[in-house]
């Protein structure tokens, strides 16, 4: 019995962190990062945002074998005046160089109200939400982002153009959770699709177009389809700014430079990414802000419900809710994680 069979009933987050560190050992990573990169993928999974948890970590294992991620790397702060700085991640595990970006960010926003922090040679860095809340547990406002390799087309174009490029923000409340937007710019991320086709399942029309430019609802039209952006132009205009600020502005791979990391590639993908952090201290006592964060969020809440609506969600208010589900009883990963994580682990020879 390799207790891998536990995985199919509800896990404890930390039964499960200890699966990731062991695996990330084998590969060859320290064990500080090694615990780093769980704790990101695994307070992924807490929010029920499996396509970016654990699942992701024996693709994330391939890029260290196939020599495109760098076990023993150690991110380098390699500019650094007041208010920004650059990070080089000599293709350190992403969540390793992201987390100490974000890090220095809120050290320094700490100190001077507000910071930009770049990532340059990286890779893939998960759910961009878990490095906002980095700040929000900080009583600070975090922004974070990172640019893909093209899969989203733009209006006008046929075919891919620009990354899938996630965006998230997370605001910190008084009494109410904090509030944080974490997405792709597309109208979803891909990931979605891929995992509707693995279920056998269709998808919305809205999210992606065939080779001809088609909307389709056949997810195996994907591979040589293009993701639609979020609210068309609307969306594609962020990921123009999420290109800018974490790869143009870092001196990263732009757009078709970036090698997809989940593909049998040789080459590192040479991702971007961007932290922001804004101090609400510079303009008011953060617990007045926090007060204020809560009268916003209840005004929200008890806006008229729409007719067959029970309840109105603020950002981030799911992904809380299934946190404490989780905590409480387990988390209950889905059969395409559980499939990856014992893949994983027969792979690297790990138990648990
Ligand atoms: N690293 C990468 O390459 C990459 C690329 C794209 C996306 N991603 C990640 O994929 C994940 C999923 O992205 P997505 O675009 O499919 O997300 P999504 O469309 O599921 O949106 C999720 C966000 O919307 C909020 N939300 C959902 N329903 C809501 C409602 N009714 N009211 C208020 N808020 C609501 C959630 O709280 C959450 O913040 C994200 O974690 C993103 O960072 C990563």
């Amino acid at each position: 019995m390799s207790g891998l069979e536990s995985l199919d009933k509800p896990v404890p987050p930390e039964k499960l962190e200890e699966l990731c560190v062991a695996a990330m050992l084998k590969a060859g990573l320290k064990k500080k990062h090694a615990e780093i990169t769980a704790r990101v993928l695994v307070s992924t999974d807490l929010w029920g945002v499996f396509t970016h948890g654990t699942k992701q970590l024996r693709g994330l294992l391939k890029n260290i074998r196939d020599g495109r991620l760098d076990p023993k790397a150690e991110p380098e702060v390699v500019r650094d005046v007041p208010a920004a700085a650059l990070v080089d991640g000599h293709f350190a595990m992403p969540m390793v160089s992201s987390t100490r970006a974000m890090n220095l960010a809120i050290e320094k926003a700490r100190e001077l109200g507000t910071a930009f922090v770049g990532v340059t040679h990286s890779g893939h860095f998960g759910a961009a939400g878990y490095y906002a809340n980095m700040a929000a547990e900080n009583d600070m406002i975090g922004l974070s982002m990172c640019n893909v390799e093209p899969f989203m087309t733009v209006p006008g174009a046929k075919g891919r153009v620009l990354g899938t490029n996630p965006i998230a923000y997370a605001i910190p409340a008084g009494e109410e959770p904090t509030v944080f937007l974490d997405i792709a710019t597309s109208a979803v991320a891909v990931s979605k699709v891929f995992a509707a086709r693995a279920r056998g399942e269709e998808v919305p029309p809205t999210w992606f177009v065939d080779a001809d430019g088609n909307p389709s609802t056949d997810p195996s039209k994907i591979d040589d389809g293009a993701m639609l952006p979020m609210a068309g132009h609307k969306g594609y205009g962020i990921a123009v700014l999420i290109e800018v600020l974490s790869a143009v502005l870092t001196g990263s791979a732009v757009m078709s430079e970036v090698k997809s990391w989940a593909l049998d590639l040789p080459e590192p993908s040479n991702q971007g990414h961007a932290f922001m952090v804004i101090n609400p201290s510079v303009f008011m006592p953060v617990e007045e802000f926090k007060t204020r964060v809560d009268a916003m969020i209840r005004e929200i809440k008890s806006a008229p419900k729409a007719l067959g609506a029970t309840r109105i969600y603020l950002p981030g208010e799911m992904e809380w809710e299934r946190r404490e589900k989780f905590l409480k009883n387990g988390i209950e990963l889905p059969s395409d994680v559980v499939a990856n994580l014992k893949l994983m682990a027969e792979e690297w020879g790990v138990e648990l």
